[in-house]
């Protein structure tokens, strides 16, 4: 496996090489090198909000199958704690629920819901015991629009992530989101979960790919915006179509703005129209194949606009040229393309960010 260089001037740069899309090596390697230092959506606040509630999850299902926990306390501290018992290692906490403590079920050791060591049974004649090894392991986890995030080593703390979206649309009421499951779907791509990616962060395809949104945006007046770790794509609603009602102080005023398509590296994107948030997390299965989760959430006393509909049909046609960029890439032709500079900024910027973390753990 070789380090990829993206040269920083998007107008010298190359694209990744195939290799990268193709091989084993690469995926394996972004588990460790990408995935386990990222943030990643674990589930609503509302979810946890009760005192003495637990909420056992895997970091990232198949892919990152690291048993986590979450658990708020007594006084509503909320912490995300490993799942797995210090003894013999078993499962600890099955199901959500409530809960005074987590006590195992194998060998009865119990721990208090901060994830320290309380007792265990047979153990009076073990030396030097407990210490520190025999509580749970504890890892960052924070919150922001009412959804909760963790990360097992993070590369940058959640603030650097998130505070480009706090600073554009803090102003929205979004700890009044509301999931709405009937529009809420799950889908699977037949491609690795980097090309699905690259799709997204560019608009350049819109009037190829996806008819109907290229009669609802300007495209002339799509523009791009990065940040340390995600990018921002902003779309302006032709005259007719919905647009946000935005407040005097938003860089934004007087602008129309059809939606807000954040990226959040390495695989969330945040998409805020004015009905509230399309969250879309990516999610590799394996080299050639990914799910993808579309949740969605309301504001308050905003019906679901039918436009949320639509999602679903350009959804589909991002799938179908995805799907034929995972084919392509099979053959020995192409190895490495070019970036068009005005308009896949974004894509250039997800790839920088991806290399320099891949290239350190080569
Ligand atoms: S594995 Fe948990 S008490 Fe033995
Ligand atoms: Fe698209």
């Amino acid at each position: 496996m070789k380090a990829i260089h993206i040269d920083p001037d998007i107008r010298k740069a190359q694209t990744p090489p195939t290799d990268f899309y193709t091989s084993a090596e690469y995926f394996q390697t972004s588990k460790s090198a990408v995935f386990a230092s990222s943030w990643q959506y674990v589930c609503d606040v509302n979810t946890l909000s009760a005192p003495q509630t637990v909420y056992p999850f895997e970091f990232l299902d198949s892919f990152l199958p690291e048993p986590l926990l979450m658990s708020t306390d007594q006084q509503g501290q909320t912490r995300c704690l490993s799942n797995v018992c210090t003894h013999r290692g078993k499962i600890l906490v099955e199901q959500a629920g409530k809960s005074r403590q987590i006590s195992c079920g194998y060998h009865g050791r119990c721990f208090r819901l901060d994830g320290s060591f309380k007792s265990m049974p047979c153990f009076e004649q073990v030396e030097d015991f407990p210490t520190e090894k025999d509580n749970l392991q504890t890892y960052s986890t924070d919150h922001f629009a009412g959804l909760q995030f963790c990360s097992l080593n993070p590369a940058f703390s959640f603030k650097e992530w998130i505070q480009p979206v706090q600073d554009r649309l803090g102003w929205l009421p979004l700890d009044q989101l509301k999931f709405v499951e009937s529009a809420s779907k799950d889908y699977e791509v037949q491609a690795h979960w980097a090309l699905y990616c690259d799709n997204y962060l560019e608009g350049f395809h819109i009037p190829f790919v996806h008819p109907a949104l290229n009669n609802a945006i300007e495209f002339d007046e799509y523009f791009y915006e990065t940040f340390p770790f995600a990018n921002l794509q902003v779309g302006i609603a032709k005259e007719g179509e919905p647009a946000f009602d935005l407040p005097r102080d938003s860089p934004d005023y007087g602008k129309r703005i059809y939606a807000y398509y954040f990226f959040m590296y390495p695989n969330i994107m945040l998409n805020f129209y004015p009905w509230g948030l399309s969250l879309n997390l990516v999610k590799p299965i394996s080299k050639e194949k990914t799910r993808v989760e579309f949740k969605t959430y309301v504001f308050p006393e905003v019906a679901l606009d039918p436009a949320n509909h639509a999602l679903d049909e350009t959804e589909l046609e991002d799938e179908a040229v995805v799907e034929s960029v995972q084919k392509g890439l099979k053959g020995t032709a192409y190895t490495r393309g070019r970036y068009a500079p005005e308009m896949e900024i974004n894509v250039h910027h997800f790839h920088r960010l991806l290399f320099d973390q891949i290239n350190q753990n080569l």
